[in-house]
């Protein structure tokens, strides 16, 4: 009603707008009782500007729009539809959609957006639902839906999403359904779906991931269906789902060769669990889920044998829907598990099935040097096991002095460590374009010549750890442009291999710790344009030149135990992005003014343990803010410290083994540490009477007058009142004393100290989680935590 009488306002005003009101742009079709307009597959290059005002749903579908421009629907303001499939939009600018508030419907699909600007979509306050699947997309900005609190679904299946970072979906207050299939996924940031608390369903399938993102998913309390098959995933950690609403979770087409029996024990509501088509044999009962209707287990090479009774008297006992049928042995071969007897599922003596294994082996040794048993299926080269399966070809430790040749066509991971291989020629892989993993860690390599990866075009793995690599030549890596995770820890490369990383645009994580790397020179990560993850422990780095670690992407940088004498501030400004920064043991003396100020605004943790720090300028951290959640100065000669106070974001602190002067200068620490509820210790170093004692505890204090933060600038080592600690006089600078009462106390310290709100305070980021390598995924252990809290 309103917005009739609104338009009939607005055409007794303007006459010639009414004239127009029934006029339709030329190539384009018009409704006029339905307000329609649709302009499909004219090859139009902007939206029309004659489109009538009233109209409600605009068509714009097969056309070439390319941009989309600030204020492109600004005479069509009552839009409650927009259709823009097919437009071949490469940028949606700020504000194209600003006027559209009416809008509901939003589709983008198949078109060629790359990126999510922040605020791409403001003004689309009513917009239920968005489709952006069938794009280019590899970045959203955090911020890009903020303004979508009313939106249901949102689409971006089928784009080339590798990484999500924290906040990512900011905004989406009212989101059902976030649908991420067909993307790259590897890596999510534990924050990444914060805020998403109403979502119901997820849709992660067809990704990368290869471990299931446990803290991730924790933020999403509401989510009842989780689509997951089709990663890379090859074991389901203890208590690794852990969402209380989860009904439904398809695990379907991954690469499971085990479950922990706890995986699922935090998932008590689930009635739906899709293992099929995994590489699981001899599955239990999972623990936790109470109301399991069905499991299905199709596809999976299941051993009919004794040890499967658990899991089909479970079923029977707890009336589960149990799919999937037995793969061996062979006279059960084929028969539905849902219909087996407890008696059917027996073992035979230990001796019978040696001997079995024993002629299996032998059997391959024949198919391998005939190559050609029908029965036996694809050919293993000799000195090799093959599971076909399983996709899994290994051979390490055979004493192979070249790379076998004739793997199954459908081998995903190959291992040969080692073996003593020496070199890699060129094309030393023929066939393998399917390998995503390959190992050659301990074999003796000491070259690495150019292509001699060529062709393995889904290589995401690659593991030369441990070998005797002086240097890397251009080539080295090129054929494998999907590289991701390149491990060459443990040579003794001199340089940063830079040059050797330019054909690999995808690389995410670089192993390089125990490396002979003396200098970082400029321009060095400009070879791996999308590098988060750079570990560089343990070389023998001394400098690192201002423009070396330039990079858009780069998130944790890991330079412990090194020979840097200073922090590397000038090279820090290339790096906007980074979060984690571990200096810890290299040999920097003093920190001076605003040494981090450069990745100030992003570092969240900051390492400097054993460095043998002693002094600090009172403005080492200034330009860190409220962002940084993890200090660490552990194991170093600091008697000082300076204000921790603008810190507000801090979370975990480590000052132990610092023979902190306890006299007045330390006031402001005292006064913080008093104040905050981090679980922290420190310790009197001086003066002799409280050596030892917690700087929380000793009284020296009492006398000190309060004061504001000194204005010399530097904390020095051998600095002390010498006043004795029962007179209250002033030095020089600061004001005479106020009768002690209560110190005067800044509200900035943190406010989260006295109740901790642990569901609100966001949890500290984690930088991307170091891969397990993809085998032997038998009951290991839970994945290590961060080790910080080991040096408290
Ligand atoms: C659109 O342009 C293409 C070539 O650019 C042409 O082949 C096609 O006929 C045009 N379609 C219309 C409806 O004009
Ligand atoms: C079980 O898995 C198979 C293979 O993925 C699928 O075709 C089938 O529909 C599933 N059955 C149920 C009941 O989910
Ligand atoms: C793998 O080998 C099989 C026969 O052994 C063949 O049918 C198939 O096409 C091959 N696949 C590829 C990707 O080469
Ligand atoms: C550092 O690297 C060297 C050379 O690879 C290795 O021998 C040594 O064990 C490593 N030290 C540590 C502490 O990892
Ligand atoms: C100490 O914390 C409380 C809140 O927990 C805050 O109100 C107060 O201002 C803080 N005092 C100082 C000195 O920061």
């Amino acid at each position: 009603m309103t917005f009739f009488c609104v338009f009939m306002f607005g055409a007794l005003l303007f006459l010639d707008a009414a004239v127009e009101a029934g006029k339709c742009p030329k190539m384009c079709t018009c409704d006029g009782a339905k307000l329609t307009v649709a302009c499909v597959g004219k090859n139009l290059t902007e939206v029309p500007s004659t489109v009538d005002e009233i109209t409600l749903k605009l068509d714009l579908r097969g056309n070439h729009l390319q941009v989309l421009p600030r204020g492109a629907f600004l005479h069509t303001p009552y839009l409650t539809h927009l259709d823009l499939q097919r437009c071949g939009l490469v940028h949606v600018k700020e504000g194209a959609f600003r006027t559209l508030g009416r809008v509901v419907s939003l589709n983008l699909a198949y078109n060629n957006i790359d990126i999510l600007y922040q605020e791409a979509f403001d003004g689309l306050s009513s917009l239920k639902e968005l489709l952006l699947d069938h794009n280019r997309v590899e970045e959203v900005q955090p911020g890009a839906f903020m303004q979508l609190g009313f939106l249901n679904l949102l689409q971006l299946s089928h784009n080339q999403l590798v990484y999500l970072p924290n906040m990512a979906f900011q905004g989406l207050q009212n989101i059902q359904w976030l649908r991420l299939s067909h993307n790259s996924i590897n890596n999510l940031a534990p924050e990444a779906f914060a805020g998403l608390l109403s979502l119901g369903r997820l849709s992660l399938d067809h990704n990368e991931l290869q471990f299931f993102p446990t803290e991730t998913l924790t933020r999403l309390p509401a989510l009842t269906r989780l689509d997951m098959g089709s990663n890379p995933m090859t074991y389901l950690g203890e208590e690794a789902v852990a969402l209380p609403h989860l009904t439904s979770l398809l695990l379907d087409h991954m690469s499971l060769q085990d479950l922990s029996d706890t995986a699922l024990t935090r998932a008590p509501r689930l009635t739906h669990l899709d293992l099929s088509h995994n590489q699981l044999r001899c599955p239990e009962p999972p623990r936790g889920p109470t109301a399991l209707l069905s499991l299905n287990l199709t596809g999976n090479p299941i051993l009919c044998n004794c040890f499967l009774r658990p899991l089909r008297q479970w079923a029977l006992q707890k009336r589960v829907n149990l799919l999937g049928a037995c793969a061996g042995p062979a006279h059960l071969a084929g028969g539905p598990l849902g219909e087996l007897g407890l008696q059917d599922l027996r073992c035979r003596s230990r001796q019978e099935m040696l001997k079995e294994e024993f002629e299996e082996q032998e059997e391959s040794r024949v198919g391998a040097v005939t190559t050609a048993t029908p029965i036996q299926g694809a050919p293993c080269p000799g000195g090799c096991d093959c599971q076909e399966d399983a996709q899994h070809a290994s051979c390490e430790g055979r004493g192979h002095t070249t790379v076998p040749r004739g793997f199954p066509n459908n081998t995903q991971l190959l291992d040969l460590r080692g073996n003593p291989l020496g070199r890699l020629p060129s094309d030393s892989f023929p066939g393998a374009s399917r390998v995503v993993s390959l190992h050659l860690e301990l074999c003796q390599l000491h070259r690495v010549e150019g292509g001699a990866f060529g062709g393995m075009t889904d290589l995401f793995y690659l593991y030369l750890s441990h070998n005797g690599l002086t240097a890397l030549g251009p080539g080295a890596f090129s054929g494998a442009p999907g590289l991701t995770y390149l491990h060459l820890e443990g040579n003794r490369l001199a340089a940063f291999p830079g040059a050797a990383l330019k054909p690999l645009p995808s690389l995410l994580a670089l192993h390089l710790e125990g490396n002979a790397i003396s200098a970082l020179a400029p321009g060095g990560l400009l070879g791996a344009p999308a590098l988060r993850e750079l570990y560089l422990t343990n070389n023998t780095v001394a400098t690192i030149a201002p423009g070396a670690l330039d990079s858009a992407h780069l998130d944790a940088l890991h330079l412990d135990s090194n020979r840097l004498t200073a922090v590397p501030s000038r090279a820090l400004r290339g790096a906007p992005a980074l979060r984690l920064l571990q200096l810890s043991r290299n040999p920097i003396r003093t920190l001076g003014a605003r040494a981090f100020q450069p990745a100030g605004r992003s570092l969240r943790r900051l390492y400097l343990d054993g460095t043998g720090l002693q002094t600090m300028s009172q403005e080492a951290l200034v330009g860190l803010g409220a962002g940084l959640v993890l200090l660490s100065l552990g194991g170093n000669q600091l008697e000082g410290l300076p204000d921790l106070r603008a810190l507000e974001g801090l979370e975990e602190v480590n000052l132990l083994h610092n023979p902190l002067r306890c006299d007045c200068p330390l006031l402001p620490l005292r006064r913080w540490m008093e104040n905050t509820s981090l679980a922290l210790t420190a310790t009197c170093g001086h003066p002799p009477e409280v050596r030892g004692q917690r700087v929380r505890q000793v009284e020296v204090f009492k006398s000190c007058v309060e004061t504001s933060p000194p204005t010399d600038h530097t904390v020095p080592r051998s600095q002390t009142l010498k006043v004795p600690p029962t007179l209250k006089v002033p030095t020089g600078k600061t004001k005479p004393a106020k009768p002690r009462a209560k110190p005067q106390r800044k509200s900035k310290t943190p406010t989260k100290s006295k109740t901790p709100t642990k569901s609100k305070t966001p949890r500290s980021p984690r930088p991307p989680r170091r891969p397990r390598p993809p085998r032997r995924p038998r009951r290991s252990p839970r994945r290590p935590r961060d080790r910080i809290r080991a040096d408290m």
